[in-house]
């Protein structure tokens, strides 16, 4: 594998290259981003892979100085996934001078859930992607659904700029237990790790009920952050949402059988976790 930190050598290296399969990451990588490794392959040839951890998306209060970073494993993880070019840019490499062009997705989808939490949060992934693929310019680009609204954002944006580059979504890694893999557990301690599945059981109580017809899925909703708090949980939302633009249903909607997601994050301790499960 050939770890490339310039995007002149990056380019260089993949000249002529016409089937790209790209997998963005910000390291410390664990079997879900392997698995997205893998379903790369299925799509393309040569995989390419990225880390960056990219201060962009990182609020001033948020853990960009204590994200996890672990590249020497990452590396070894990557060769045997039979990665062709890791690119590993340094800060300077990638943002050379302060980056003042931005993309920011729109309002109606970039400012909820997520976007609501964490402002700036989507600006900072639409950029950075859009800079990552204008240097790997690659034929296909997976991400993980656990990350479902980014994916979504990922998705339209490169609809809408009509960027050569199809977006691929892959199923959330799970434990045996039920928690999504994240880089994030590891700030987990023992009794929190022990405790973390509980928010998988309680997407999966909420999709049960709104498939079995639940009326109120507003009520279910603050049923579900209760439950949540009442295990220690502080919830930032849990939120049910049309699977087509992550809009609430309306009733008539619903009854009508609209494919639909439930989402959430909250935070266990000083760890936020995000998940969803669709219904
Ligand atoms: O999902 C991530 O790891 C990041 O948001 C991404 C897509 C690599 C952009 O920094």
């Amino acid at each position: 594998m050939k770890i490339i930190s310039s995007i002149e050598d990056l380019r260089d290296q993949l000249r002529g290259q016409l089937r790209t399969a790209f997998v963005p990451t910000m390291g410390n990588l664990h079997e879900g981003h392997l698995s997205l490794m893998r379903l790369a392959r299925r799509h393309g040839d040569p995989v390419v892979a990225s880390i960056f951890v990219n201060r962009l998306q990182f609020g001033p209060n948020e853990d960009f100085d204590k994200y996890p970073r672990t590249f020497q494993a990452d590396v070894e993880k990557l060769e045997k996934e039979g990665v062709y070019v890791l690119f590993a840019p340094t800060e300077k490499d990638l943002y050379p001078e302060p980056q003042e062009y931005r993309v920011q997705p729109p309002d109606g989808l970039g400012n909820i859930l997520e976007g609501e939490f964490r402002p700036g949060f989507f600006n900072g992934v639409c950029t950075v992607v859009t800079k990552l693929f204008s240097c790997v310019q690659p034929r296909v680009a997976v991400f993980g659904k656990k990350d479902y609204q980014q994916l979504m954002i990922i998705r339209n944006m490169a609809r809408q700029f009509a960027l050569p580059t199809e977006i691929i979504g892959a199923e959330t890694f799970r434990a045996e237990d039920g928690l999504a893999l994240s880089s994030r557990n590891g700030y987990l301690s023992p009794a929190e790790r022990a405790e973390a599945p509980f928010l998988y059981q309680t997407l999966q109580y909420v999709a049960e009920q709104a498939r079995a017809g639940h009326p109120d899925l507003a009520a279910l909703e603050r049923d579900a952050m209760a439950r949540l708090a009442g295990h220690g949980w502080q919830p930032d939302y849990v939120s049910i949402r049309k699977r087509m633009d992550l809009q609430a249903p309306s009733a008539a909607e619903h009854a009508a059988g609209d494919p639909l997601v439930v989402l959430t994050a909250a935070k266990l301790g000083n760890t936020r976790l995000i998940d969803n499960l669709e219904i």
